[in-house]
C-alpha cells in the first residue's frame, strides 16, 4: 500500500483500484481550492473516498462539504407510509436507519439487506456521486460494499461489448434499493411495463472519459428492443460479470465516517444487521447528468 501526499492530505490505497482514505482535512471546515482540487483527483482516481472522525459534523456542515462535488440534487422520495422527506430542514438530505421514534421510521432502508444498485438511476439525470456520514453504528453487520464499474465492462468478452455498446435498459422507479415499494407506485408485473428512465447499458464517465456497465439495479430493468426472454438472459449474463472480487471493496463503518462514491463508475450493496442494533446515517447525492 503506497501512501501518496497530496497537498497538506494522505490519499491511502484501501483496495484493489476501489477505495481509498483521505486523511488530514477537517470536513467541518471550509476546504481550501487546492485541497478540493486535490480530494477530486484522488476521488477520480480511487471511485470511493473515505474520511475517519468527522464526529460532531452538523447537517449543514454535511451539506456544505458535499457542494464542493457540485450542486446537490433533492433527497428520493422515502419508502415509507407518509411519503415525507425524513429530515424535513434539509430537502437534500436523506436519513438511513433503522430507527423508530414515536412509531415512525427516522430513516429508511430499516436493517435488511440492500442489493447491488446505483443511486437513483430510474432518474432521467442521475446523481454523480451520493456521500454518507455515519452518526450511529451498530456493533456488527451494516457493511457497505462497492463494485467498479469500469473494471466490470474492461472483463466483458469483446462480443459482448459489441452486441451491448448501443442498448438501453430502463431502470425501475418503484422501489427502493431494500425493495420496498415507494408510496403511490403500483407494483410492476411484467418488466416490459417497468416505469423509470432509459439509460445507455455502457455509459462514458464525462470527467474521466472511460467506459462503465451501467446497469442501476436488476429488479424489473428491461432491455426494450429484445423479447423479454432475450433481455432477462443479457441482463443475468451482465450481472454475473458486474461484480468481480478482485474489483469490490467494503467499508466496515465507524461512527464519524464520511464516505463518498463515484455513481456513475462503481455500484454498492448493503449487509443486513441485527434490528435490535441502532444504525443512523446522514445522505446527500451530487446532481449529476443524463448517462451518454
Ligand atoms: C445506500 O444504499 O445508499 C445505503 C448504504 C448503507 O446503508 O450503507
Amino acid at each position: 500500500m503506497s501512501v501518496e501526499i497530496r497537498e497538506d492530505i494522505s490519499v491511502i490505497p484501501l483496495g484493489r483500484g476501489i477505495g481509498a482514505q483521505i486523511d488530514g482535512v477537517n470536513l467541518r471546515e471550509p476546504v481550501s481550492e487546492a485541497i478540493r482540487a486535490a480530494i477530486l483527483s484522488a476521488w477520480m482516481d480511487h471511485k470511493v473516498l473515505r474520511f475517519r472522525g468527522q464526529q460532531g459534523m452538523s447537517t449543514q456542515q454535511l451539506v456544505n462539504f458535499s457542494k464542493i462535488f457540485g450542486e446537490l440534487d433533492r433527497a428520493p422520495t422515502p419508502a415509507n407510509k407518509t411519503g415525507k422527506p425524513y429530515l424535513s430542514e434539509f430537502p437534500t438530505v436523506t436519513a438511513i436507519s433503522n430507527i423508530v421514534v414515536n412509531g415512525e421510521p427516522i430513516g429508511g432502508l430499516g436493517a435488511y439487506e440492500a442489493e447491488w444498485h446505483t443511486d437513483m438511476s430510474y432518474n432521467e439525470c442521475t446523481p454523480s456521486a451520493s456521500i454518507l456520514y455515519a452518526i450511529e453504528i451498530p456493533p456488527a453487520g451494516g457493511d457497505t460494499w462497492f463494485c467498479d464499474m469500469y473494471a466490470a465492462y474492461d472483463s466483458l468478452p469483446a462480443d459482448l461489448k459489441s452486441r451491448i455498446a448501443e442498448l438501453k435498459c430502463v431502470h425501475d422507479a418503484s422501489r427502493n434499493s431494500a425493495g420496498m415499494l415507494r408510496k403511490g407506485w403500483k407494483e410492476v408485473t411484467d418488466p416490459r411495463e417497468t416505469i423509470g428512465a432509459l439509460h445507455p447499458i455502457v455509459r462514458t464517465h464525462p470527467v474521466t472519459g472511460r467506459k462503465a456497465l451501467f446497469l442501476g439495479r436488476r429488479l424489473n430493468a428491461y432491455i426494450p428492443g429484445l423479447s423479454l426472454e432475450d433481455s432477462e438472459s443479457l441482463l443475468d449474463t451482465l450481472w454475473a460479470n458486474a461484480v468481480l472480487p478482485e474489483a469490490t471493496w467494503v467499508q466496515q463503518w465507524r461512527i464519524g465516517d464520511v464516505v463518498i462514491w463515484d455513481n456513475r463508475c462503481t455500484m454498492h450493496r448493503r449487509d443486513s444487521f441485527d434490528p435490535a442494533a441502532r444504525r443512523l446515517l446522514h445522505r446527500t447525492q451530487i446532481a449529476g447528468d443524463r448517462p451518454f
